[in-house]
């Protein structure tokens, strides 16, 4: 772990993913009190709300954290701006390639970008580009993902691109073995999402965590695509009645498409937009119903409420205990 650690300034190289709603001031501040690397999820906030996100932040802990900005927002340049005020040191752009000029303005403020790479070509092209870190992140994660699983995109990937940067391994990591069997094959260092987010500092609503702590695996299923015409990204989450309401809500969009009242690109954004609010109803709101529970396969593996520290420490002496066992 010691390249991921100097690459992120922490003592551990585990990342605490962004997770929109939940990955705010207090989850963030305590991954990194605790020695990981949080993230503030910026998700559709303003800039003027990212920035006062980051001075609270700032307020609760000295240690390096890192912004996830996605790459859709219509005001991703200006987010960047915001990021560069506060000396950001790491900002990990999400949500697909990064426009032009925004690798340039992340780097030219001194910050580390750090990219998602969904296949094997992005990756190399993004090395390319000059993005600093990676994260190959599986189909077995929370949210929005892609099509293969974190064991496949972990060999594929790893002898190919591992020794030109650090990269990051996510998606269906539950507990400190895994991690060890990641690091063992040129990982640099692991992202969790799903194992942090009912964390004691986490703020999400007892009635969210309560889902976590009684889901298994087979719950957290991937959103399905109705309309071919319509592309939208797969989304993991526990299975609920709010699976319904976005079948409904793809309907709709696909017949403003079909109307001509809607262009394609707005047509994904509003899609988007509905995740943020489905997800948002059952992280703040509680409403675990109706809302999106988003949560990857690991879930199974969350049972109770455990501080971050209690959490990191579990993780390091099993990925340990894993790597001495291998050592003997
Ligand atoms: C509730 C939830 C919300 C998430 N929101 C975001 C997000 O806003 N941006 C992002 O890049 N990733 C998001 N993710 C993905 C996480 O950052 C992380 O990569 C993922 O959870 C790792 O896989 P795991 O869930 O199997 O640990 C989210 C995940 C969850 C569970």
């Amino acid at each position: 772990m010691a390249r991921g650690a100097a690459f992120l300034g922490t003592e551990t190289a585990i990342l605490c993913g962004a997770m929109s709603w939940v990955s705010e001031r207090n989850l963030v501040a305590a991954i990194s009190n605790a020695g990981g690397f949080g993230v503030i999820a910026c998700g559709a906030m303003t800039p003027e709300l990212l920035d006062a996100e980051i001075a609270a932040t700032k307020a609760l802990t000295a240690k390096p954290f890192g912004v996830n900005l996605i790459t859709m927002h219509p005001q991703l340049m200006d987010l960047i701006a915001v990021c560069a005020r506060h000396q950001v040191g790491h900002v990990v752009l999400a949500g697909g390639l990064p426009p032009a000029g925004s690798l340039d303005a992340i780097k030219a403020s001194g910050a580390k970008v750090i990219c998602f790479a969904p296949a094997l070509a992005l990756a190399k092209k993004l090395i390319r580009s000059g993005v600093d870190a990676l994260v190959i992140e599986g189909m077995e994660a929370g949210g929005h993902i892609g099509p293969v699983s974190t064991s496949v995109l972990a060999q594929e990937m790893l002898p190919e691109i591992a020794e030109a940067l650090p990269v990051f391994v996510a998606g269906g990591i539950g507990r400190g073995e895994a991690i060890a069997g990641y690091l063992d094959m040129g990982a640099a260092g692991v992202q969790l999402g799903t194992r942090f987010a009912c964390a004691t500092e986490s703020i999400a609503h007892p009635n969210f965590k309560k889902a976590f702590f009684r889901a298994s695996a087979r719950d957290a299923v991937a959103s399905v695509q109705i309309d071919p015409r319509l592309p939208v990204i797969p989304v993991r989450a526990l299975k609920n009645a709010g699976s319904e309401l976005f079948t409904a809500k793809q309907r709709e969009v696909a017949q403003s498409l079909d109307e001509g009242v809607l262009a394609m690109a707005e047509a994904q954004l509003q899609i988007e937009h509905y995740w943020a609010g489905a997800l948002r109803r059952a992280v703040v709101d509680g409403d675990v119903e109706h809302g999106s529970v988003m949560a990857g396969q690991s879930v199974g593996m969350v049972k109770t409420e455990e501080p971050v520290a209690v959490i990191l420490a579990t993780l390091m002496e099993e990925a340990a205990a894993a790597l001495d066992k291998r050592a003997a």
